[in-house]
C-alpha cells in the first residue's frame, strides 16, 4: 500500500480530519524540516502530512527547507507524495478557484538549495526531469477532481517565482510568453527534489488570484483568503479521493 504524503502550502496548515497517531520531530542532514511531520489516519487510509510554511504559516517560499523536507518526509515512509500549492493565474482558463493539475515547471528561482547532489561527492549525477510530474499520481488527481465534481483543468504549465514579493505585470507577461500558465513561488525546488530521492510526485494547484496585470486590480491578502477558504475544503474531499484510489 503506498504511503501518501501530503505538503501543504498557503491555506492547508493542517489537515482536519486527519486522527493524528505521531507527530514526528526529524532531524535530517540539512537541518530540520519546517514542521513535525504529522502521522495519521485520513479517510481510512495512512498518511503523513506536513505543513510546508510551518504551522503556524511563518516560513515565507524562499526561505522553506526544502531539502530538510523531502528527506524527513521519505525517512518518515513516504512513498508518493502530493503538493497542494497556491497559484495566481495567467492564462485565461486558470480561473479564480480553479484548480489545475500542472504537467511541466518552469523554474525563476534563485540561491535556493535545490540538490541533494553536491559536497563531497563520488560522482555527478544527473537526473531526469524531463517531466517534472509523475504520470500515474496526476492521473489520480485529475480523476479524483473529476469524481468530486471540482472545476479544473487537466494540464497546466507553472512558472516558479522567487518571492515573497509577487510580480510585476510585466513579468507575468514575460512568464506569459515562456508558456506559463499559472504562478507561485514554492513549485521548485520541492519537485526536483522528490525526483532526486526518486519519490513520485504531483501537484494540485488551486488559483486564489489573477497574476499581476490580469485583472486590473492589485492583489490583496484578502481576497485571497476568501478563495483559500472554499479551495481548501475542495482540496481535502479531493485528497481523501486519492487515497481511497
Ligand atoms: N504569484 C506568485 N505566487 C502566488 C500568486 C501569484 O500571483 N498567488 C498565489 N501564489
Amino acid at each position: 500500500m503506498t504511503v501518501y504524503a501530503i505538503i501543504g502550502g498557503t491555506g492547508l496548515t493542517q489537515l482536519d480530519g486527519l486522527t493524528i497517531t505521531a507527530a514526528l520531530h526529524l532531524d535530517t542532514p540539512y537541518g530540520a524540516p519546517s514542521a513535525p511531520i504529522l502521522k495519521g489516519e485520513y479517510a481510512g487510509h495512512e498518511v503523513l502530512f506536513l505543513a510546508r510554511h510551518g504551522h503556524p504559516h511563518r516560513i515565507p517560499p524562499h526561505q522553506v527547507n526544502y531539502r530538510a523536507n523531502l528527506w524527513a518526509l521519505r525517512e518518515a515512509g513516504a512513498k508518493a507524495i502530493v503538493a497542494v500549492n497556491a497559484v495566481g493565474g495567467i492564462h485565461a482558463a486558470m480561473a479564480t478557484g480553479r484548480f489545475c493539475v500542472p504537467h511541466q515547471i518552469i523554474d525563476y528561482t534563485s540561491g535556493r538549495e535545490h540538490t541533494f547532489y553536491e559536497g563531497e561527492l563520488e560522482h555527478v549525477t544527473h537526473v531526469d526531469f524531463g517531466q517534472p510530474y509523475d504520470a500515474e499520481l496526476r492521473n489520480k488527481l485529475l480523476d479524483a477532481l473529476h469524481a468530486c465534481g471540482a472545476d479544473f483543468t487537466d494540464l497546466g504549465v507553472y512558472g516558479c517565482t522567487q518571492g515573497p514579493r509577487l510580480e510585476t505585470v510585466a513579468e507575468i507577461a514575460r512568464l506569459e510568453r515562456d508558456g506559463c500558465d499559472i504562478v507561485g513561488m514554492t513549485g521548485m525546488p520541492e519537485a526536483v527534489l522528490a525526483r532526486e530521492l526518486a519519490l513520485p510526485y504531483a501537484c494540485l494547484a488551486l488559483v486564489v488570484n489573477p497574476a499581476a496585470g490580469k485583472s486590473g486590480k492589485a492583489i490583496t491578502m484578502a481576497a485571497i483568503e476568501r478563495v483559500l477558504e472554499n479551495g481548501m475544503s475542495q482540496v481535502k474531499t479531493v485528497l481523501a479521493r486519492v487515497l481511497t484510489s
